[in-house]
């Protein structure tokens, strides 16, 4: 079923959604890659230098997606949707942004309080912002590792659901993001 414009995300929402979606999705086993025990140190350097310049390129992206939110409402779901399946998708997408914050910044703490670089901002001349504190480096380190599986664990839920949508119940929602190939009527 196709999906009218006001059903659907504009298209700000929809590029927020992909870019910083194929960016966590790529974020998430960099992280967990150069995190492994014997992995090769030139494989280790490079996801590294991915994993903490990209994620601190993102924080002022997902700023900008939370703002564009909280200004421009979710469009309403088809009428199909039970209840509960409203509910569920508005608490699990809250707290998709909810980790969205958590995830950058605990990452930046846990690397500056640690004393590490961030080559980017370093270029940039921007300052640790952070005095190095191994108390600090910890609890971060342990917020982001905690935080980390919370979203991977939500985000099977997710595209489970969104895959559910799209090719088994095809009704509505998966078009709401999904960038159109054709122009609407
Ligand atoms: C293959 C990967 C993904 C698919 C197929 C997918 C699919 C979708 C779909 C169909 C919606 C619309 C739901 C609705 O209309 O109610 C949606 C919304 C959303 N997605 Fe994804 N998604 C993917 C990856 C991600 C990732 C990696 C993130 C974040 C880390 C993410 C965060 C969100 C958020 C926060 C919303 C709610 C948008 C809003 O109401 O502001 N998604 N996604
Ligand atoms: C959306 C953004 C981010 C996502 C989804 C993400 C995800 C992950 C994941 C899944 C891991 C492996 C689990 C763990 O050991 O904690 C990890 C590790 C790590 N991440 Fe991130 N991360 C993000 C942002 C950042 C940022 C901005 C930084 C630093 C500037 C950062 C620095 C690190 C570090 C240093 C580790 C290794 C932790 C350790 O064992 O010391 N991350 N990240």
């Amino acid at each position: 079923m196709m999906t009218r414009h006001s059903d659907s995300y504009r298209t700000p929402a929809r590029l927020f959604h992909w870019l910083i979606a194929v960016a966590v999705l790529l974020m998430i086993p960099a992280g967990l890659i150069m995190t492994q025990k014997g992995i090769a140190r030139p494989l280790q350097d490079a996801l590294f230098l991915f994993h903490k310049n990209m994620g601190v390129i993102l924080i002022p992206l997902i700023l900008l997606r939370l703002i564009y939110r909280l200004r421009h409402p979710a469009p309403p779901l088809p009428s199909s949707i039970p209840a509960w399946q409203r509910s569920a998708a508005s608490v699990s997408h809250w707290l998709l942004y909810l980790l969205l914050i958590v995830m950058p910044i605990s990452g930046f703490i846990r690397v500056r309080a640690g004393g590490f670089p961030i080559e980017l901002l370093d270029r940039l001349g921007v300052g640790p912002w952070l005095a190095k504190s191994d108390a600090l480096a910890d609890a971060a380190k342990g917020l982001h590792y905690a935080a980390g599986m919370a979203l991977i664990a939500l985000l099977a839920l997710h595209i489970g659901a969104a895959l559910q949508h799209g090719l088994i119940r095809r009704d509505g929602v998966w078009t709401r993001i999904w960038p159109p190939l054709r122009p609407r009527s």
